[in-house]
């Protein structure tokens, strides 16, 4: 049996909680910590796992998945660097922070895997990067990888390549939610209700991603199929080019990823 703790269970450590629940662990090989008592009462009673202080959770757990924000990784790091044994493995879905800094605070040894997962961990739906530290066997790795696949795709990047992918599909979600938002306000504009817009959008935008998940064409080649002679389409994508989307995207995800590199500063 191997005990998980996942220290901080808000969004996401209470998404991956509930992903490994489902995909076939028992409540009794995982721990969690947290600092509210409500919510930890709430996580206790919605799925039978135990709560328990960070101290204990390293003295207990195989594997320790720390899911605190970046700013609150200090006090963590202090209490796990007396408790941690050289064969617990530490896996960070913390953003921005590199295995350096845990290998820097923890006992000589200690495995680190670094992970960047995103928000549609809550639909079993993450996409998750994962970069071994410098102790991380590959066996570490096949492990990390196993525990994400319940709640969404893996692949494994060099650490260097983290604050690209941060800025791609770490806040990626957060790019597609704000090109909805803004085709439901052009559906507005056009007269139509908000719930139909939102019904219209949020359904082309699930088909949208379905088909891009299961066909092996370009993106380009999906999109040339809906752009006929002379339609409509085209005249959207005229206006698309000349207001600069793409150049925009460009920016935007470069902005990203410097903002990434100073967090990890
Ligand atoms: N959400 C995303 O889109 C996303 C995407 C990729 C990566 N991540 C990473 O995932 C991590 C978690 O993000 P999140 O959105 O799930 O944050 P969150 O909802 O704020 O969850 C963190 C939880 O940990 C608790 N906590 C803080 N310090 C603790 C401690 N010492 N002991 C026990 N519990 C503690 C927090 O309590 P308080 O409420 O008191 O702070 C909170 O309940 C972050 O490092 C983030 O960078 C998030």
């Amino acid at each position: 049996m191997t005990t998980i703790a996942v220290l901080g269970a808000g969004k996401i450590g209470e998404a991956l909680l509930a992903g490994l629940l489902k995909g076939g662990r028992s409540a009794d090989e995982l721990l969690f910590t947290e600092r509210h008592p409500e919510q930890a009462a709430r996580i206790t009673d919605r799925y039978g796992i135990a709560g328990v202080e960070v101290e204990e959770a390293a003295k207990r757990a195989d594997v320790l998945v720390v899911a605190v924000k970046p700013q609150d990784i200090d006090p963590v790091l202090t209490a796990l660097a007396p408790a941690v044994g050289p064969g617990t493995l530490v896996v960070s879905l913390c953003a921005g922070l590199p295995t350096s800094l845990y290998e820097r605070r923890l006992p000589d040894g200690v495995p680190v895997v670094r992970v960047m997962p995103n928000t549609p961990m809550v639909v079993g739906e993450a996409m998750s990067a994962i970069s071994p530290g410098t102790h991380a066997t590959a066996g570490h790795v096949a492990l990390v990888k196993e525990l994400l696949s319940s709640v969404g795709q893996v692949i494994e990047v060099p650490e260097s390549q983290q604050d690209a992918v941060t800025a791609l599909s770490g806040s990626g979600p957060a790019y597609f939610f704000y090109l909805v938002e803004a085709m439901i306000d052009a559906g507005i504009l056009l007269g139509l209700p908000r719930a139909v817009a939102e019904k219209l959008i949020v359904q082309s935008a699930v088909g949208a991603a379905k088909m891009l998940a299961q066909s092996t064409e370009h993106p380009v080649i999906l999109r040339e199929a809906v752009t006929s002679p002379a339609g409509t389409t085209i005249n959207a994508i005229r206006e698309l080019e000349k207001h600069g989307v793409r150049a925009a995207m460009l920016d935007a995800i470069e902005a990203a990823r410097d903002r990434s590199v100073e967090l990890g500063k």
